[in-house]
């Protein structure tokens, strides 16, 4: 037993409505709820990202949904594993299980499923299975690819974060056994990659070495590589900065662009990402650093894992 899927992530930030702003520029809807910034995906009813007034950028928690045995098991293994329960922050007043995770980082445990996807295959027409010609091999007959310019592009949920950490080994530690997390690759003890059993992404959390905890990034996928650049590049015009991207993962696969969000912090939007489906016996590999980061694209950003919640 264990969490089954990621619901939300609390973020502390100075100021809600630029924060609302911003994510609003990437496609998502935003709105206010009594007195935190909810943003969520278009159509899709399920709150992805909390922005909670602070005195400045940091991430606050993780919100995790399980089924109701799900619940107790890990409720029963906290308490059995010296792991306090804590009353809803004040400034997060929630229903489910608090806890800190080793580095102080609340997380929130709640009964709740994923909500779909919005419109499935039908909202997203000729894009939804992006169907692609390769030498001899034509998937497309007589359509065009490249879809219209002014084309609706939006993230359709949050499918996993980065957070920095001082010890990786112990955040493992505490995702796998408290949560039932399970390791699907690593790089030592720089960087780990963690899903989700029942059928997952390739990763749900991943955690990178730093000196300290904070939130590396927040992951939207979207439909496709089209989508990708198009809201990149969408982006870029309203005057908001790409940091990396347009680039391919080795670890979990995924195309991604990075852009910078007004703290310095990060949001990916991602397509393609690795499927481990429920029961199947994934082989977690051990990478050599220079497979952390990126199969190709633009080279690496000097300030890609700067840990900005500690300079700021
Ligand atoms: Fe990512």
């Amino acid at each position: 037993m264990a969490v089954t899927n990621l619901q939300h992530v609390g973020i502390e930030v100075p100021d809600i409505q630029t924060g609302l702003d911003f994510y609003g520029d990437a496609g998502l809807e935003t709105y206010a709820r009594d007195g935190v910034g909810v943003v969520g995906c278009v159509g899709r009813s399920q709150d992805q990202l909390k922005l909670i007034e602070g005195t400045r950028k940091k991430l606050h928690h993780v919100c995790f949904g399980t089924s109701e045995s799900g619940y107790s098991l890990i409720k029963f293994r906290l308490e059995n594993g010296g792991i306090e329960l804590l009353d809803a922050p004040n400034e997060s007043p929630e229903e489910g299980l608090w806890v800190r995770d080793p580095d102080g980082i609340y997380v929130n445990i709640r009964i709740a499923d994923p909500a779909p996807s919005f419109g499935g295959p039908e909202a997203l027409g000729d894009q939804a299975t992006w169907p692609t010609n390769t030498p001899g091999h034509f998937e497309r007959h007589g359509l065009r690819a490249a879809p219209p310019r002014d084309v609706q592009v939006n993230p359709r949920r949050l499918g996993h974060i980065l957070q920095f950490t001082p010890d990786v080994s112990r955040k493992i530690e505490f995702y796998t056994r408290m949560l039932g997390m399970r390791v699907a690759d690593r790089v030592g003890d720089l960087i780990a990659f963690m899903y989700l059993q029942g059928g997952s992404d390739h990763h749900v959390v991943a955690l990178a070495k730093s000196d300290g905890p904070g939130l590396h990034h927040a992951s939207f996928e979207m439909a496709n590589a089209d989508h990708i650049s198009l809201n990149a590049q969408r982006m870029v015009e309203k005057g908001h900065r790409s940091h990396w991207g347009f680039g391919r993962h080795v670890i979990g696969s995924n195309f991604f662009h990075y852009m910078r969000d007004p703290w310095d912090g990060l949001i990916e939007f991602f397509s393609d990402i690795d499927y481990i489906p429920d029961g199947y016996d994934w082989e977690a590999g051990e990478w050599p650093e220079k497979d952390s980061l990126y199969l190709w694209g633009p080279q690496v950003p000097e300030d890609f894992v700067t840990n900005y919640e500690l300079v700021h």
